[in-house]
């Protein structure tokens, strides 16, 4: 799946919180090496390459265009690079003191299976720290699966959208901690005050509606399709967001984990 990165940054202030919300219950001073799975353009890695000047700053991600606007962040930080590839061929090293994946791990569907064997091979004294969306129950993505699965777009968009990706937080905490970790996890969930028509529409089709979109552009390419199964769903949205006095609300439910292991 093809990633757009302007379109992505649309939202970059209300994405990046949760990042610096996540890392700040970090509390390793001096590590050897820090990774970010996902990291997508790098913008949030460089601000971990400031943070610990002295350690060895990776960011691993997919994505040919998400690092092709990486690229000039690691000639601006000597400590910064990046890798292209699959979190799921990832492997820590001994020297991994701190892994943090932000916004990421909802797209490896086999994050559950693969973190026990993550957390095995991690230094002690390590931490993991991760933040994905927990808002798959939330209108904005359960309207998104009801649309596709009922117009003509039904054949194309069958088995695209994934309804659950992801553990609570109570599923993390429990997995972290039996695996070694003294874990903290928690929820929250974010007011984003959204301006614009269709903001909550602008929002998805930067991250949970690309699966749909690559889909609709295989199936047509002159874009038709697309566009019909946006104005549909984009009904439903203003229905279920609708625009108040000072915009649009869009609750933006998060969960975190934060772990050290032992
Ligand atoms: C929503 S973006 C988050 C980017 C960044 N971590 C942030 O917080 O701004 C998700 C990123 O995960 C990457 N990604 C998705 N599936 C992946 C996989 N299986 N392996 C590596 N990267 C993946 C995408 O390319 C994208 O850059």
């Amino acid at each position: 799946m093809r990633w757009d990165p302007a379109r992505y940054a649309a939202f970059s202030d209300e994405r990046s919180r949760p990042f610096h919300d996540l890392v700040a219950q970090i509390g390793q001073e001096a590590p050897r090496r820090v990774v970010d799975l996902g990291c997508g353009s790098g913008a949030l890695t460089a601000t971990l390459a400031e943070r610990w000047p002295s350690a060895r700053v990776v960011g691993i991600d997919s994505s040919a265009e998400m690092l092709e606007d990486a690229a000039p962040l690691a000639q601006r930080y000597p400590n910064l690079s990046f890798a292209l590839g699959p979190i799921e061929d990832w492997a820590p090293t001994a020297s991994d003191d701190v892994v943090v994946t932000n916004a990421a791990l909802q797209w490896v569907p086999s994050h559950t299976s693969l973190l026990p064997g993550w957390l095995a091979a991690m230094p002690t004294g390590s931490w993991f720290a991760m933040q994905v969306p927990g808002n798959f129950d939330s209108p904005s993505h359960a309207l998104m699966r009801a649309v596709a699965d009922e117009g003509p777009w039904a054949a194309a968009l069958s088995g695209v959208l994934r309804a659950d990706p992801v553990l609570d937080a109570a599923g993390y905490l429990d997995l972290f901690e039996s695996n070694d970790f003294r874990a903290s996890a928690w929820e929250t969930t974010y007011m984003q005050l959204l301006q614009g028509e269709d903001p909550v529409l602008d929002w998805v089709r930067g991250t949970g509606l690309r699966p749909a979109l690559a889909a609709l552009d295989v199936a047509d390419p002159s874009g038709s399709l697309t566009a019909e199964f946006e104005a549909t769903y984009a009904a439903r949205l203003r229905h279920a967001y609708p625009a108040g006095p000072h915009g649009t609300v869009y609750p933006f439910r998060r969960v975190f984990t934060v772990a050290r292991k032992r």
